[in-house]
């Protein structure tokens, strides 16, 4: 593997940080240094058999993905959540928003459990649905709302997405940004898209796959009053970007892509949509997580790639595939630091409290909430299989 002069550092395992961040977890998490943490892992699988299912997003840490039955993208995971009914528990080994819709799609008689509470996901937290609603009022005062489809990134909590249901809209994933979006724009006449929460996402999707313009985007600031825009603003645009965006994907640089091109003029740029449009215009290739596993696996031995996603994945990717040479499209290191709060310590909780008949950690979304989070993520999973068009 080369590196390109881009250090991929250890991560050092130190205090539990869930007790920094105030989230306690509710049990004896095990030491991280117990030597016998895999063998317990491996036994409390064993124990609990078909009653149990481990699902693991590609960005979580080697020593729990090793446990998943299934690995996968937050699209990926939600269909094999459902399809899963025999399963007593889901173990999701990923952040909250996707087991609050692994609970949603699953039946009521499974439970779903994250390991750590604590592994939330900064993004899903720039849209609060007290701060959507408000802005629904400001697109009515403005007079524009009923040619508004929300349209919601599959990263939002389950209220951001029961709005969507609610108001006519849809689920999506980086997977099929694109398809939800033709289905959006299907729905009514002269519509327009309110897309939430990940500006970088919509905006990517809107200009490179829908054909649109940066001046058919505006972006709706939440802090501001009437989102910032003026009614004018709003009748013009064909797509009202929130203002969220990934912590970890707005890391990466026009800078870095441009030096790595002039030290290596064959390297092709990989990159998630969830980088800035910037980013995205300079790369060879956009797509999900999944695309980037597939595109990585479908190259030629001796091809060269930087890769602009979570570090995990591009650390996996490169000892697994060392006929090419991968490396991180950053200077520093870049995990996201809420996928990484499920380690072995917690997984190995969580897996024996349930062999000792206590559920942890149990999400649960409310009946109401879920009854409308399900319409759109229905109508998500209705869509055309087509997507990631290049
Ligand atoms: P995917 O939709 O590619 O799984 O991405 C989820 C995510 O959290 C990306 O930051
Ligand atoms: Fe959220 Fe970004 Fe982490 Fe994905 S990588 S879970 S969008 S903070």
């Amino acid at each position: 593997m080369t590196t390109v002069d881009l250090p991929l550092l250890p991560l050092g395992k130190g205090k539990d940080p869930d007790s920094e961040r105030g989230v306690e977890c509710p049990g004896d998490l095990p030491a991280a240094s117990d030597p016998d943490l895999v063998a317990r892992a491996q036994a409390a699988k064993e124990a609990l058999g078909n009653r149990v299912f481990v699902l693991g997003h590609h960005y979580q840490r080697d020593e729990v993905i090793q446990f998943a039955d299934v690995t996968g993208d937050s699209f990926k995971l939600a269909r094999d959540a459902a399809a899963r009914p025999d399963a007593e528990f889901i173990v999701f080994c990923g952040v909250h928003f996707m087991a609050e819709s692994a609970d949603i799609l699953t039946g009521d008689q499974q439970k779903v459990i994250l390991p750590d509470l604590a592994a939330g996901c900064s993004m899903a937290d720039m849209a609060r649905i007290a701060q959507v609603e408000d802005a629904w009022d400001a697109l009515v005062d403005a007079g524009v709302a009923d040619s508004v489809v929300p349209v919601t990134y599959m990263n939002s909590s389950a209220d951001i997405k029961a709005f969507c249901g609610k108001h006519g809209g849809a689920v999506c994933t980086s997977s099929n940004a694109d398809v939800a979006l033709e289905w959006a724009y299907d729905q009514k006449p002269d519509a327009k898209v309110l897309f939430l929460p990940d500006q970088h996402l919509g905006r990517n999707t809107a200009v490179f796959k829908m054909g649109f313009t940066l001046e058919d985007c505006v972006v709706f600031d939440p802090f501001k009053p009437g989102g910032g825009l003026t009614p004018e603003e709003l009748d013009r645009a064909r797509i009202i970007l929130w203002k969220g965006h990934c912590s970890v994907h707005g890391r990466f640089s026009e800078q870095v892509v441009d030096e790595l091109r002039e030290k290596i003029p064959d390297i092709n740029i990989l990159v998630h949509p969830e980088c800035t449009h910037e980013v995205v215009l300079k790369a060879d290739l956009v797509g999900s997580t999944e695309f980037i596993i597939k595109t990585i696996e479908a190259a030629e031995p001796g091809s060269k790639w930087a890769i602009g996603t979570e570090l995990n994945l591009v650390k996996r990717l490169a000892s697994q595939h060392p006929d090419k040479e991968i490396s991180f499209l950053d200077r520093t290191v870049c995990y996201c630091s809420t996928m990484n709060r499920i380690d072995l310590p917690h997984f190995v909780w969580a897996m024996e409290e349930l062999v000792a008949g206590n559920v942890v950690n149990h999400i649960k979304v409310d009946p109401d909430t879920e009854h409308w989070a399900k319409v759109a993520l229905d109508r998500m999973l209705a869509l055309p299989g087509k997507s990631e068009k290049d």
